[in-house]
């Protein structure tokens, strides 16, 4: 299940990827917004953060103007490790090597085109792990408090 919010500046890469979520028949929970009226992009990169970190959603999508801001929430969350991409390589990447869950994407900054492959490359890319995982389990300990150098 794919737990997927925005604010209004993300609100049109939002609808085109739940078109093709739907599309493709993944499961999916929309927490808003739904209108271009302006609002906190907290309150929707929280709500999505917060159901992937309690493992109520495998990935979380969250768009805003530039992807910024709702990354900056969702990384406050505590086992999250979402990550702003804009282009196809970091979005493989983010998957391969940084094992991200959550994909945050700028309605000012991409196409909906764009936007909705990149969800498809997020969604369909393995993490690697081996030489990737002792640097994730370092963002992991940093996180805890535990991370010593
Ligand atoms: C809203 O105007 C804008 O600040 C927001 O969508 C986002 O880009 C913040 O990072």
């Amino acid at each position: 299940m794919i737990a997927i919010g925005c604010d209004h500046g993300g609100l049109n890469i939002k609808n085109a990827v739940i078109d093709y979520l739907k599309e493709n028949d993944i499961e999916y929970k929309d927490f808003g917004c739904d209108t271009p009226e302006s609002v906190d992009y907290p309150i929707y990169a929280y709500q999505v953060a917060s159901a992937v970190a309690q493992g109520n959603a495998d990935f979380g999508i969250i768009c805003c103007g530039t992807g910024i801001g709702v990354s900056m929430v969702a990384n406050k969350v505590k086992g999250i490790r979402a990550s702003v991409v804009t282009d196809e390589f970091c979005a493989e990447m983010t998957r391969r090597h940084n094992n991200a869950n959550v994909l945050c994407m700028g309605g000012r900054v991409i196409s909906e085109e764009t936007a909705v492959k990149l969800a498809d490359i997020f969604l369909h890319t393995d993490y690697e792990g081996g030489r990737h995982a002792k640097r994730v389990q370092m963002i992991t300990d940093i996180e805890n408090g535990n991370f010593n150098v």
